[in-house]
């Protein structure tokens, strides 16, 4: 696939078909994306690849916190609320995505089902957590996960497969579910399956600032 297509094509899917994703496919992915540039060539990514009933039971478990009423864990960052124009854009994004659902705005009880979707990694068959050790320092940490993030998320579409990027939201369900030590910073998701294009919520077009509007130019 062409470079500027697929970052053009790139988009979160939040509707999967059940079919697996074989081990071999995300080997590929992986294969690839370690290529992704880290500041000091750390690497400090470390993949925790999850699928058929090892997912299941930890999406059973989310769904068991949520329900009782359990906070997402520290850091995840839908827990600080946003202001000014970071909130107006998720406010849009949201309104949007409800829309294509057709869920209204006032019907609170089918929008926090929905809501659930990251608690179950959209039902994706398969996740993708990447984990870092916590002697690195945390920015460098976040800044080198992000690149390989989006490079795993472009390779995907290679592969046909689609991504979802997102939180884990209990992270200590997580670990005890795979044994992730608490050494290691468990930094980020990526839901990742075969998308279903008849899925409502995978017709969503987010929005972008035009780059005009956030560039300043020197030295022209
Ligand atoms: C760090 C990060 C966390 C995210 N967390 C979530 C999440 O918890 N749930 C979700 O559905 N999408 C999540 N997303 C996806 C964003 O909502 C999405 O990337 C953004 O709205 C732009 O849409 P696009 O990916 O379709 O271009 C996350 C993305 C990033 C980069």
């Amino acid at each position: 696939m062409d470079m500027i297509e697929a970052i053009k094509a790139r988009k979160s899917i939040r509707g999967f078909k059940p079919e697996p994703v074989a081990r071999e496919t995300i080997s590929q992915i992986l294969a690839v994306a370690v290529r992704s540039p880290s500041s000091l060539n750390t690497q400090p990514w470390e993949f925790h690849v999850v699928t058929g009933e090892a997912l299941n039971k930890i999406r059973q478990a989310d769904l068991e916190a949520f329900e009782a009423g359990v906070p997402p864990a520290e850091g995840v960052p839908g827990q600080r609320p946003l202001t000014g124009i970071y909130r107006r854009r998720q406010v849009e994004q949201a309104a949007q995505i409800y829309e294509l659902l057709g869920i209204p705005w006032e019907d609170r009880a089918r929008r926090r089902e929905w809501d659930k979707g990251t608690f179950r990694f959209h039902n994706a068959p398969t996740a993708i957590v990447i984990a870092a050790d916590k002697s690195l320092g945390e920015s460098a940490t976040m800044f080198n996960s992000g690149l390989i993030t989006q490079t795993i998320a472009l390779a995907a579409l290679d592969f046909g497969l689609g991504t979802c990027i997102h939180d884990i939201m209990y992270a200590d369900i997580f670990r005890r579910f795979t044994g992730v030590p608490e050494s290691k910073r468990i930094v980020i998701c990526l839901a990742i399956g075969y998308p279903d294009w008849t899925h409502p919520a995978n017709k969503l077009e987010s929005k972008r600032e035009p780059f005009q509007n956030i560039t300043t130019w020197y030295g022209f």
